[in-house]
């Protein structure tokens, strides 16, 4: 090894020590998670890793959250409902406090979700009087709700779900027949992004909605977004949930999907992503075979792991059209899948189990030759 060589080698591994020996805090972090390796620095060079949180969370999951992810979505806490449950009143607190945390700790922090058919308050739709509020009424305080939430937040949420599941999962109607679409009609969704536009030029909007792996969803997600940029609505990407599970989509749906939203020019992020144990589409053989057992069983553990391999292979592969991939809460310990589609049916769907500790599937998604 000539001079220079072993002048470097030497060099880097007395940086190496001792910035070891300063960073007790990595030390104990990674024995409370069990793990050296990160995922938010195993993608650096890919996008950011995200995940959504409760308020409450960031105290009991916080060295986790910290360790593990660089991107923050408050999982409820800016939902209409939680943010303006009054139509003179806004409740701060809990965004607020996730705010906080993601500027503490240098993340990034994605807006979910200004409209959205469920958690929606009641007073949205309603007169003083208890009946029912005409249409200019309702879009008035979409303008208001959207313009204030989006300004609070300017320049520190730099990506917002404007839109969140407007499209039908009926063959036969294309909107979602919701409240907000029987009565304010598509303009509403026109009218949501170019009024948060206007209150954060700067900020990343997008449709959000889920499985996008179906064709005929995709085909009606990537014709909404081409219609709305084609009038000149800022309409900045696409969300793809992604609740899926350890039997879809396919390596070879995934790969058409994100084909799919590549060749219309539209840029996406995976918003939502876990990886449910249990079958999504009970029609499939498949899921009648596993439905029969709730256990998250050796051989689920294998198909978990290998859905979240090939996922992520395939996510780096179309890094060029990804911004950013966010997990639809922490650990298994809890998961909304707990409780949907079957109240109580416990579900194992993360990368962490419910000690917080690194499943198989996280050295799958962490570790890669490509
Ligand atoms: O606020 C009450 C709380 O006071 C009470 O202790 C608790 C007991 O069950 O219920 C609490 O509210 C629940 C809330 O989650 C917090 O746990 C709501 O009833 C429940 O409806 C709510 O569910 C959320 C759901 O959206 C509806 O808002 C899930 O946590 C959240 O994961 C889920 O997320 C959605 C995305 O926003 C959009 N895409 C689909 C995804 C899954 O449904």
């Amino acid at each position: 090894m000539c001079f220079d060589k072993l002048i470097s080698k030497f060099f880097w591994i007395s940086a190496a020590t001792l910035f070891g020996a300063c960073n007790g805090n990595n030390s104990a972090q990674s024995q409370m998670t069990g793990t050296d390796l990160s995922l938010k620095d195993a993608y650096e060079s890919f996008f950011p890793i995200g995940v959504s949180v409760s308020g409450s969370e960031l105290v009991q999951e916080g060295a986790l959250i910290k360790t593990q992810f660089n991107s923050i979505t408050p999982v409820n806490a800016m939902k209409m409902v939680n943010i303006h449950p009054e139509e003179h009143i806004y409740n701060w607190k809990e965004a607020d406090s996730i705010v906080a945390f993601a500027k503490r700790n240098e993340m990034k922090i994605r807006g979910h979700t200004l409209l959205w058919h469920r958690q929606l308050p009641d007073w949205l739709f309603r007169n003083p009087d208890g009946t029912r509020a005409p249409r200019q009424l309702v879009m008035q305080r979409l303008k208001d709700h959207i313009t204030t939430v989006v300004s609070r937040y300017k320049k520190q949420v730099y990506a917002w779900d404007v839109v969140n599941e407007a499209i039908s999962d009926n063959p036969n109607e294309f909107y979602r027949s919701d409240p907000l679409f029987q009565v304010c009609g598509e303009e509403y969704l026109d009218s949501a992004f170019a009024w948060a536009h206007t209150a954060d030029p700067e900020a990343v909007l997008f449709y959000n909605d889920y499985n996008e792996y179906k064709p005929l969803k995709r085909a009606r997600i990537i014709r909404l977004i081409t219609t709305l940029r084609n009038r000149g609505i800022p309409v900045h990407a696409a969300g793809l949930q992604a609740h899926w599970s350890i039997y879809e989509p396919s390596a070879l749906d995934l790969e058409q999907t994100l084909e799919d939203f590549r060749s219309a020019g539209i840029p996406i992020q995976i918003t939502e992503l876990d990886v449910s144990i249990f079958p999504k589409d009970p029609r499939s053989a498949a899921a009648v075979q596993a439905d029969t057992s709730r256990a998250f069983t050796a051989e689920k553990q294998k198909l978990q792991s290998a859905q979240y391999e090939q996922v992520f292979r395939l996510l780096r592969k179309y890094r060029q059209n990804i911004t950013g991939v966010t997990f639809w809460n922490i650990t298994d310990r809890r998961t909304w899948l707990d409780n949907f589609p079957v109240h109580g049916r416990k579900d194992y769907p993360l990368l962490f189990d419910s000690n917080m500790k690194p499943k198989p599937a996280f050295r799958k998604v962490c570790r890669f030759d490509d």
